[in-house]
């Protein structure tokens, strides 16, 4: 059978991009990371696709100057890399309609809370981990989800959560949450290819 291909978009730290890719070494993953496209040229993301010789496709700021150059950038580029699996690993910009349409069930995307809480355009990050401590959640986590056309909206695949205990600080609970997505991202990904 042939290798199943997957395509990882990232534009930050990479974390969760490494650990998909440690999971492929190690052979939980039964697949291969052929690429990873990111829009950030200084990302830990990019030095280690480089590191590792991941095929590595860098949008640069010009290829946002019109939409419609970077949907016909990132639809050649996807063309060429063929994924079974697209898989979103921080990256921050939308992924246009057309390629979500395209590549419909295809796409999926790791939120750091618990969808639809402090979900959707401007929920990134510390903010998330702030307004969960700040409005006392006493829960939180990491959402997987298929991608739509709406940020953060689509159907959910799985979640897992996290206690926010009242010593918690964004930075403490950041650190629970990232612990939660390196766990499930990988575990999904492997049941998805899979089916
Ligand atoms: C993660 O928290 C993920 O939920 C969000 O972006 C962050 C990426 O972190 N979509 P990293 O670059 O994988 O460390």
């Amino acid at each position: 059978m042939r290798t199943k291909r997957i395509t990882v978009f990232a534009s930050g730290s990479g974390s969760n991009f490494k650990t998909l890719h440690q999971s492929v070494l190690n052979g939980e993953i039964p697949a291969s990371i052929t690429a990873l496209i990111s829009d950030n040229p200084k990302a830990g993301a990019v030095t280690y696709a480089r590191s590792q010789n991941i095929r590595t496709h860098l949008l640069l700021p010009s290829d946002f100057d019109e939409s419609a150059a970077y949907t016909q950038k990132l639809e050649s580029i996807l063309s060429l890399e063929n994924p079974d699996l697209v898989v979103l690993a921080g990256y921050l910009k939308k992924i246009p309609d057309h390629i979500v349409a395209k590549f419909s069930g295809k796409i999926i995307n790791i939120h750091p809370s618990l969808l639809p809480k402090y979900g959707g355009a401007g929920w990134y990050g510390m903010r998330v981990h702030r307004a969960v401590i700040e409005n006392g959640e006493q829960e939180s986590g990491c959402t997987i989800h298929y991608v739509n056309e709406i940020y953060d909206e689509g159907p959910i695949i799985a979640q897992s959560h996290v206690t926010v205990n009242p010593d918690d600080t964004p930075e403490s609970l950041a650190k629970k949450v990232q612990q939660e997505e390196h766990k499930l991202y990988p575990r999904v990904v492997r049941q998805l290819l899979e089916e």
